[in-house]
């Protein structure tokens, strides 16, 4: 039993790990949040009081960092400005958020020797052709495309760098797309439930025949306890669940399941710089540490996932409004 600091745990994922925790295990959770635009505090509703905290603050701020680092067993670190979109137009908060913020936390858990877990994105690879027969492995030299991926690819390197010169006892991992519950209506899958409970058209970008490698939160929580309680420390591990699906696909899936013509979407202006493909090889995570995702039907994860959202309209309606004008202002 131990304390554990959530980084960004209002987020998505990181909200999703928060559950996971204290449904699974005896730990106790603190979360520490800036409260972004990104986060939700109904995603945190209803968790025990004895064993869970929210602090608003920033992960950046030394003062608010240290003395929570100090008090904590290890340190799970989700915080991040995460969305591609929004890191084309200001990359100035990818910067203070996931570099700037993560170098405070190693320092501090540097100072107070913490167990540290960094989480990251198999975007920091860079992208794949289609017809690739390689995934992303643990070697696979980083590429990275975008401002998010770039910095998130920074801040991989800042943990790798503090392990060598400083011992910190630290694991990383870098994980595909996540789908599910709790996810910031400006991503791909849930903007597109949303727009359909909303009676707006769906919208591709260009003909939509990028790849993703999706896996649901739920699987990527249980991956990271299982590197949190037996990774090796120093080391890297890929998490994926062999999810590789077009975007075309994928919507015409939420369509069907949601009742509507498979055609019934528009398509949009292209994201500049899009990357292609990403596919993740997670052999070492399943063979190592003996790992295994859950949801392994996607089909049956989506329907869970458009049931959410028919479910939760008041988490996400009074965000759609403003998520939709600013995606109109790009053509998107
Ligand atoms: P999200 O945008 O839904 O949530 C990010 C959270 O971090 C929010 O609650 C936000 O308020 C908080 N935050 C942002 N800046 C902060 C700061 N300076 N101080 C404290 N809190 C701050 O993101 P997500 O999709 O849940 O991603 C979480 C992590 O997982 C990120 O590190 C991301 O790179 C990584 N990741 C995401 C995916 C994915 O598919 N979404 C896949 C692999 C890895
Ligand atoms: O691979 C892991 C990454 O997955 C994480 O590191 C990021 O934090 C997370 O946001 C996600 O990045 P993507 O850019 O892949 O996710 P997004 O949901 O923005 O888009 C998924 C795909 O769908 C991408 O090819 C762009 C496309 N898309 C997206 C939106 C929002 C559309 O076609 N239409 C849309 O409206």
């Amino acid at each position: 039993m131990g304390k554990i600091l959530v980084t960004g745990g209002a987020g998505f994922i990181g909200s999703n790990f928060v559950h996971y925790l204290l449904e699974n295990t005896d730990h106790s959770v603190v979360v520490l949040d800036k409260m972004t635009y990104a986060a939700n505090e109904m995603s945190l509703a209803g968790l025990p009081a004895d064993r869970f905290e929210l602090v608003k603050g920033d992960i950046a701020d030394t003062d608010i960092v240290d003395p929570l680092v100090k008090a904590a067993d290890a340190v799970v670190h989700y915080a991040a400005e995460s969305h591609n979109d929004n890191s084309l137009n200001d990359p100035t908060p990818f910067i203070h958020t996931n570099l700037i913020g993560t170098f405070t936390l190693l320092e501090a858990v540097r100072r107070h020797k913490t167990r540290y877990h960094h989480i990251s994105t198999d975007e920091v690879f860079g992208d794949l052709e289609l017809d690739d027969p390689a995934k992303f492995t643990e070697t696979t030299p980083y590429n990275p495309s975008s401002p998010y991926s770039s910095t998130k690819a920074g801040s991989d390197l800042l943990v790798r760098a503090w392990v060598r010169s400083f011992g910190i006892e630290a694991t990383i991992s870098n994980c595909s797309n996540n789908y599910g519950p709790y996810q910031h209506i400006e991503k791909f899958i849930p903007r597109q439930i949303t727009n359909i409970l909303a009676g707006i058209q769906p919208k591709l970008y260009g003909e939509g025949l990028n790849v993703r490698d999706w896996i649901h939160a739920s699987d990527h929580s249980s991956a990271v306890h299982t590197i949190l309680e037996k990774g090796k420390i120093g080391e890297t591990y890929l998490i994926g669940a062999d999810g590789e699906v077009n975007n075309i696909t994928v919507l015409r899936s939420i369509l069907r399941l949601m009742g509507q013509s498979e055609d019934a979407f528009e398509h949009v202006v292209d994201r500049p710089g899009h990357d292609l493909r990403y596919a993740i090889d997670g052999s070492r995570l399943r063979a190592e540490l003996g790992w295994e995702p859950q949801f392994t039907n996607f089909e049956a994860g989506l329907k869970d996932t458009i049931a959410w959202y028919t479910d939760n309209r008041a988490w996400w309606e009074p965000l759609k409004a403003e998520v939709e004008a600013k995606y109109a202002k790009a053509g998107q």
